[in-house]
């Protein structure tokens, strides 16, 4: 099962903006494919970026990888091949984790606000999953009256994505890249508990070089900044080399 050959045989269960979960033999396990696809503005931008599904199921293996040796909850199993990996089977919690470490992005554009600079504090944004509705912002009240987690679980979700920030804060700066804000999922697995899901790339984080401030993120995608694909591959090899000395 472990060749993309094979995988053709698999049933795909779901196809995202930038990756296809296929079902496998086993009921816990699904198999995710990365595709180069790129969406921005809730799929109202659309291209493609050379080698960004290699580089992300490269890059979210290196991170989930750290991350399990730091006892982060998650749900990597194993990377499969180039474009594929095997992870745990759950139900993904319609909520985003949106964390700031700077002004950038929707905040910077909602509060009126220029991007770059760094925030006194961490920030946590809560987003709701529904494309319809363009992911939209909202409080913790919200989430519990969707039905998306109680407030304990709130509790603990905003305590596991603090201790994330500071573990990933700290791999990207031995990366020389600063984490500007990013954005996790959690799912719950059959027997209820909470774990870290999807995946953690430059699709799904902004990070800035320590030096220059150059964007090597999907923002060179989403404001057509040019060198998309040389910016994937500049953060996988600097994780890999961060990975190596550490
Ligand atoms: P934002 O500033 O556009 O709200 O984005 C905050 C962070 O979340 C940024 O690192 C990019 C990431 N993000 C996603 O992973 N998926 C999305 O759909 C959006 C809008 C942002
Ligand atoms: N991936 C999201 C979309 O296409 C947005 C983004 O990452 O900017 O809607």
């Amino acid at each position: 099962m472990s060749t993309q050959e094979e995988r053709k045989n698999l049933e795909m269960l779901y196809e995202g903006k930038a990756k296809k979960i296929f079902r496998t033999e086993n009921p816990e396990q699904v198999l995710v494919y990365f595709k180069d696809d790129a969406t921005a503005f809730n799929a109202q931008k659309k291209g493609s970026v050379a080698d960004k599904g290699a580089m992300n199921n490269a890059i979210s293996t290196l991170i989930y990888q750290h991350l399990d040796k730091q006892g982060v909850p998650n749900h990597f199993i194993e990377q499969l091949n180039e474009r594929e990996q095997l992870v745990q089977k759950v139900d993904i919690i319609p909520l985003e984790m949106v964390v700031r470490n700077y002004v950038a992005g929707s905040m910077a554009q909602r509060l009126g606000l220029e991007e770059g600079a760094k925030s006194p504090h961490t920030i946590f944004d809560l987003c709701y999953k529904k494309d319809e509705l363009g992911d939209p912002l909202i409080n913790d009240h919200h989430a519990v009256l969707l039905g998306a987690a109680t407030y304990e679980e709130l509790e603990e979700l905003y305590q596991i994505t603090d201790r994330i920030n500071e573990i990933l804060k700290e791999l990207f700066l031995r990366a020389d890249l600063i984490l500007a804000d990013f954005k996790i999922e959690f799912g719950k697995t059959s027997d209820g508990k909470i774990i870290l899901a999807d995946e953690i790339s430059p699709d799904t984080c902004r990070l800035w070089d320590r030096e220059t401030g150059k964007k090597l993120d999907k923002d060179r995608f989403r404001r057509d900044l040019g060198d998309v694909s040389e910016a994937y591959h500049e953060v996988h090899d600097r994780l890999v080399k961060a990975l190596k000395t550490a």
